[in-house]
């Protein structure tokens, strides 16, 4: 008789918000183990998932992020995917940007980012294999106006993904980003201003008749089984890019 071979291991941050919930469902759909991060709403985390463990982590804090990948190793001994759905905004103009969230915008969206791709770094290169899915954002292509901290945090992630590619690429690692359509029934679409979602749609060449949150779910999880390519951005939303 063979030995029955475990099933892969995704740790999903943010996993109690709209996209990582989304996620997190498909990907054990498909049969991953999954380890599943929130901040302040654990109750948001979709349930009963098999196999799948929770953890809670705010990347405001020093350590936070290492933490987590260190209880998520400890549990699950091995990493095949990381997928990163957390963020936070906090809109302002430049000229009233204040300090402290400027701070935290950078640290839960950039800088947690980083310290998380560090502490996994020794496990990905020794197993040689893994993948990695950052969700951006728009803003990190186009800017924004009334939110260059966010905006400057997602295009700093977009760095991060392609820098990844290219140092973990040639041990078998595959690092993409992936940028979803502004999806207004979310965590972060329900924050946006009534001009924010105007200008948006009227930026969209085209108009999808689908739940957008499950469109990326799966676009994400066919990513992870992805064989040909690393360090691409995806763009799912129909804004173009000049
Ligand atoms: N939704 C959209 O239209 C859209 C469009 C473009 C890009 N995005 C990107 O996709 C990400 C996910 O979007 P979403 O709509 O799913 O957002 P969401 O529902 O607001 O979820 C945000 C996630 O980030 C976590 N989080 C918030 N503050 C944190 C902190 N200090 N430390 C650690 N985790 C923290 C939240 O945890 P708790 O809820 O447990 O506190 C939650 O799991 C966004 O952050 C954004 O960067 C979204």
């Amino acid at each position: 008789m063979s030995a029955s071979v475990p099933p892969p291991t995704a740790l999903i941050l943010g996993a109690s918000g709209t996209l990582g919930g989304a996620v997190a469902r498909t990907l054990a759909a498909r049969g991953y183990a999954l380890g599943l991060h929130a901040h302040q709403h654990p109750e948001r985390v979709p349930e009963s998932l098999p196999g799948s463990k929770a953890y809670r982590a705010d990347f405001r804090e020093a350590g936070a992020a290492e933490e987590l990948a260190k209880a998520f190793l400890a549990d699950f001994g091995k990493l095949d995917a990381l997928v990163w759905a957390a963020g936070i905004s906090r809109d302002a103009p430049v000229a009233a940007q204040d300090e402290a969230d400027l701070r935290e915008v950078l640290a839960v969206n950039l800088t947690a980012p980083f310290l998380l791709s560090k502490a996994l770094a020794r496990t990905f290169l020794k197993q040689k294999s893994g993948r990695v899915v950052w969700v951006g954002s728009h803003a990190g292509l186009s800017g924004r106006a009334g939110g260059a901290a966010y905006a400057m945090a997602q295009s700093g992630l977009l760095a991060l993904a392609k820098s990844l590619a290219r140092e973990w690429g040639p041990t078998g690692v595959q690092v993409h980003a992936v940028i979803p359509p502004f999806v207004r029934d979310s965590g972060m679409g329900r924050a946006a201003s009534a001009e924010f979602v105007e200008a948006v749609q009227k930026r969209n060449v085209f108009r999808p008749d689908t739940d957008p949150a499950e469109a990326v779910a799966a676009f994400v999880a066919n990513l992870l089984e992805q064989p040909t390519s690393s360090g691409q951005v995806f763009v799912l939303d129909a804004r173009i890019v000049p």
